[in-house]
């Protein structure tokens, strides 16, 4: 039976956190006065907290200005931000066809596991009450290189103990496609705007996530 596994990406494929992201960086912004808009934010999909914070300041032209002290401060006062506006986030807030493709992948006996780049990963997952339908979650801070790198997607797949051929990646960002390619598991694209490694199933949005799909794409490749 193919596949064995399905890992997901979480900002943008099982919820969408971006806007508070956005929010959070905006406030930090404001309180060091620094230029930030929603096409910035855009740049920051799928990418980590310092690296979040050392592309804010390059658009700012304010690249090594800042002491790796301060930038941990900023990095830190962003993320209590975040994690107010968490506060908010209820199950309500589970992206479209999501809930409907976990029950599928439950019921196929498909093991289910998260990559996601975010330190915030289980507050997100319990906030949505969906922690517990995955077998596992990786610790973000544990991975040493970060996506496109494929080691989050490995780690996860050798948690579950599934062979990366028989795994399923799905991301909405590019890097997190290279992952999954750099990893040789399938990979399901949703909403990519593609500029390298194309997805091989592409699908604009998370509503059209179902297994006959995957299983049909998986034997067109
Ligand atoms: C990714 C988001 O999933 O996680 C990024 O797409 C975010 O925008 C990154 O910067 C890190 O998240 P956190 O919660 O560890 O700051
Ligand atoms: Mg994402």
């Amino acid at each position: 039976m193919w596949p064995q596994a399905v890992i997901f990406d979480l900002d943008g494929v099982l919820t969408d956190t971006a806007a508070c992201h956005y929010e959070a960086w905006k406030q930090m912004a404001q309180r060091e006065n620094l230029y930030f808009d929603r096409s910035m934010n855009q740049q920051l999909k799928g990418v980590s907290r310092m690296h979040s914070l050392e592309i804010i300041l390059r658009e700012n032209g304010r690249e090594g200005t800042y002491t790796p002290d301060k930038m941990a401060f900023l990095a830190g006062w962003k993320n209590e931000a975040y994690q107010r506006l968490l506060k908010d986030l209820t199950r309500q807030d589970i992206l479209p066809g999501i809930a409907a493709f976990l029950d599928q992948l439950q019921n196929a006996g498909i093991k289910m596991a998260v990559a996601s780049a975010s330190e915030n990963a289980d507050t997100v997952l319990e906030r949505l009450e969906i922690r517990n339908r995955f077998d596992y979650v990786a610790r973000a801070k544990e991975i040493k290189r970060r996506k496109p790198y494929p080691e989050i997607f490995l780690t996860c797949a050798g948690h579950l103990g599934i062979l990366p051929k028989q795994c399923v990646g799905i991301e909405d960002a590019q890097a997190g496609i290279e992952a999954i390619k750099a990893g040789r598991m399938f990979a399901v694209g949703i909403g990519v705007e593609v500029r390298t490694v194309r997805p091989d199933l592409e699908l604009t949005s998370t509503a059209e996530l179902t297994l006959e799909r995957i299983v049909r794409g998986g034997r067109d490749e």
